[in-house]
């Protein structure tokens, strides 16, 4: 039977995306569904795309409420959608220990470098900075730290001869929307 994913995201949304393709008709077919995208932000860009694209969507604004607050808003939400998997797809919140405890081993976050590096915002901006040569696109589960949380799956980005940010990010964009769905397609046959 098909299993439910749930996609939480912020902003854009471009890793959802991937992942709504692939579950239309890629690597996903046939192996899952999303049973919703929620965001935190009203505005993201995502949440319009997903609608579009006729995925079911929630938003519950996070400006303005108590982080506690919020977080037991947001494990009812979960509970009530019951998904098997929970996919982080540049969500900006940190998930509160109750919703990590609830559902173990089955959340996940995509990280643009590698995590026992560079850990929290700006992925792209500190590789540049840093001019590597390279960076590592991580996803793990999600702990109850910022992103500390055991990693699955790493994939190399080459920024030799990049030349802003801009390509940097689509480098490892590129990298971002191929491993996401690997990953949960290999998750969700374990489960
Ligand atoms: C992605 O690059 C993702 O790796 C990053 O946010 C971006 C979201 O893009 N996540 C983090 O930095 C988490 N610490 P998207 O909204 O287009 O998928």
């Amino acid at each position: 039977m098909n299993k439910n994913i749930v996609i939480l995201i912020s902003g854009r949304g471009s890793n959802m995306l991937a992942i709504a393709r692939n579950v239309q008709s890629g690597l996903l077919k046939d192996k899952c569904q999303i049973a919703a995208v929620f965001s935190n932000n009203p505005d993201a860009e995502g949440l319009a795309a997903a609608r579009n694209l006729g995925i079911p969507t929630c938003c519950i604004p996070s400006a303005g409420v108590k982080k506690q607050v919020y977080n037991r808003l947001l494990l009812n939400w979960l509970q009530k959608t019951g998904p098997d998997l929970i996919v982080l797809a540049g969500y900006m919140k940190i998930l509160s220990p109750e919703i990590v405890r609830a559902f173990p081993g089955r959340i996940i976050n995509i990280h643009p470098a590698d995590t026992a590096l560079h850990q929290g915002l700006h992925g792209y901006e500190w590789a540049w900075h840093e001019k590597l040569p390279a960076t590592r696109v991580t996803v793990h589960f999600v702990d109850e730290g910022l992103d500390t949380g055991k990693i699955i799956a790493q994939q190399e980005v080459d920024l030799t001869g990049a030349s802003d940010l801009i390509e940097v990010e689509e480098r490892g964009l590129r990298v971002e929307h191929q491993l996401y769905s690997r990953v949960i397609r290999d998750l969700l046959n374990r489960l």
